[in-house]
């Protein structure tokens, strides 16, 4: 039986925990000729998951949100417990953009007792946040196999704020052969350019104010690479000086990489990856954005 739940806004929204029952649901609707998209996440909703999911209602018939804090993507000094969690709220707003499914397996069903396989990429998780995140895109890559393999989506949706995470998706379905077309989706920001995130809760009020420095300072890189700077060693130097003139920040990394290989590049012409992890607090806030140098 599927368990079928009523949220707040009195419509039906499928809520799906079992394994095999989500396969078959999937094997159902590619039957009935649907075309299935997947947003995953790992819960308690913001706008930039909504707004996911809503570009995913136009790339098919029947969308799935898979709700799963992966165990296997956080690191050992990493809380997983601590991290924020709201069902109900959750599944409301998953209802408000027209999901159709929500998938929310428990731990113990995905990772069973003698689990051993794992999907890891050679290269790309070397650079960024994998630096100071050693197992973390091996988690990501694995379990994002198993929901593919679970959900059986013809799409899955992934956002730009994550920009590593959906350059190693979009690597991995490539030399897997995954028969799914990913599509990534922008940042969505506070008013102050702050990027949307589960973590913005915890902060302290001057905690909060430092916060937005991330996007000022991909904004002053963009304005320097449009004056002309090429150098990526002044413009590192200039958002080093820039982070840390506010209060309570501390650098994990400022870095203008390849936007494919994410390895390092010295001089920006034509198209460039600046991505950012900072400490505001205690909360690690990544951001980034493609640095363009317009030509005349
Ligand atoms: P989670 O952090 O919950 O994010 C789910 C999706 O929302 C990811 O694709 C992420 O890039 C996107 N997202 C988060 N904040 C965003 C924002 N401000 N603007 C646009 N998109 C945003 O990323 C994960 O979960 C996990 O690693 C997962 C892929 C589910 C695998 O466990």
């Amino acid at each position: 039986m599927l368990n079928i739940k009523t949220c707040l806004l009195g419509k039906l929204i499928q809520i799906i925990t079992d394994i095999p029952l989500m396969q078959r649901e999937a094997d159902r609707l590619r039957e009935a000729g649907k075309r299935i998209v997947l947003v995953p996440t790992m819960g308690f909703f913001h706008e930039g998951h909504l707004n996911l999911m809503r570009l995913g209602r136009k790339e098919g018939d029947h969308l799935v949100v898979s709700i799963f804090v992966n165990p296997t993507q956080f690191g050992p000094t990493e809380d997983i417990k601590a991290y924020p969690r709201d069902f109900e709220r959750d599944c409301a707003m998953a209802e408000s953009v027209g999901v159709d499914t929500v998938f929310l397996p428990p731990a113990d069903a995905m990772y069973t007792g003698g689990y051993q396989t794992y999907v890891s990429l050679e290269r790309l998780p070397l650079h960024l946040c994998g630096l100071s995140r050693p197992n973390h895109f091996r988690g990501v890559s694995s379990v994002v196999t198993k929901l593919f393999h679970v959900a059986k989506p013809h799409t899955a949706v992934f956002g730009e704020k994550d920009r590593q995470q959906l350059i190693i998706i979009r690597r991995m379905v490539r030399d897997l052969n995954f028969d799914i077309k990913i599509v990534g989706g922008p940042i969505v920001r506070e008013d102050d350019g702050l990027a949307m995130s589960s973590r913005n809760f915890y902060f302290s009020k001057e905690e909060r104010l430092s916060a937005p420095v991330l996007f000022q300072t991909l904004q002053a890189a963009q304005k320097l690479v449009e004056q002309g700077e090429r150098n990526s060693r002044r413009i590192i130097a200039m958002a080093g000086e820039l982070i840390l003139s506010r209060p309570h920040t501390r650098i994990d990394y400022v870095s203008i990489c390849d936007p494919e290989t994410l390895e390092d590049v010295d001089q920006i012409d034509k198209e460039a990856l600046m991505a950012l992890a900072v400490y505001v607090g205690k909360a690690r806030l990544i951001d980034n954005t493609v640095l363009h140098a317009v030509r005349d």
